[in-house]
């Protein structure tokens, strides 16, 4: 039987990820890798299929015993780890030398272009170091709108973004953990590609804002401000 590590656990896609992983009638063992099992236990269901172990970036302490006996990888970059030579890199050198061979990247729409995003050295990395791999490069979230933009929306009833009037391509996270779940658990049907996740519609800030209206009836103003603006 299988085993796959899944990083990232509690976030928006891990949880996807293991939801779909455990109802999808694969045999694999899933391991959640969390910071706090103690703490992340209590907001999974009870699975015999689900284990936790911990796991943490910032500690490499926590590297070997998470990664023992793990036959594929689902690799998700935190946010806030930015820094691929700190924290990335010597995990990957963790998991060569524990007898991972398989990794599944959550990279990002557009990764090949943007060679400043960490995501483009992390999967410059894995390649380099000859893992057998699956590169996720989903579009932009549908629930940044209930995560990161919703203490704005709540508060001032407003988004803003430098984002002009650009049309993104929105993807739902159910939909990357329905993928990435079918991928790990037949990691060899799916080797050596890389995949771009999105959904049907291409809509502005401005567009999604009227939507909202017109469904829910609440009024969100988009305000495009310039970057130097938001950023500093
Ligand atoms: N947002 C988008 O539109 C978009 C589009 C394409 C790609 N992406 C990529 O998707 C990824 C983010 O996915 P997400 O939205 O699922 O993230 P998320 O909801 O912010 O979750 C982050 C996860 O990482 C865990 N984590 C944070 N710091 C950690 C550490 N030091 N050690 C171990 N685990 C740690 C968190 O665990 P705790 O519970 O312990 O905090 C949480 O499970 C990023 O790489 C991003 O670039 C995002």
């Amino acid at each position: 039987m299988s085993s796959i590590l899944i990083l990232g656990a509690t976030g928006n896609v891990g949880r996807e990820v293991i939801k779909h992983l455990l109802n999808s009638g694969c045999s694999a063992v899933v391991f959640a890798g969390v910071r706090n099992p103690q703490r992340a236990i209590e907001g999974f269901p009870v699975h015999k299929q689900l284990k936790f172990r911990r796991f943490d970036f910032e500690d490499q302490s926590s590297f070997g015993e998470a990664l023992k006996g793990i036959d594929v990888l689902f690799l998700l970059r935190p946010p806030q780890i930015a820094d691929v030579d700190r924290y990335i890199k010597p995990l990957l050198n963790y998991a060569k030398n524990e007898g991972v061979k398989k990794i599944v990247f959550l990279s990002v729409q557009g990764v090949e272009q943007s060679k400043f995003i960490p995501h483009h050295k992390i999967e410059k990395l894995i390649l380099a170091m000859s893992f057998k791999f699956v590169f996720l490069r989903p579009s932009y979230f549908m629930q940044n709108l209930t995560t990161t933009l919703l203490p704005e929306i709540q508060e001032k009833g407003s988004i803003t973004l430098p984002a002009g009037g650009a049309k993104f391509n929105w993807v739902d996270v159910e939909d990357i953990g329905a993928f990435a779940a079918k991928v790990l658990c037949n990691f060899d049907v799916f080797s050596s590609q890389t995949f771009e996740l999105t959904g049907l519609q291409n809509l502005s800030f401005q567009e999604v804002s009227s939507l909202i209206q017109k469904k829910v009836g609440i009024k969100i103003n988009y305000r495009s401000v310039s970057p130097l603006r938001f950023f500093c």
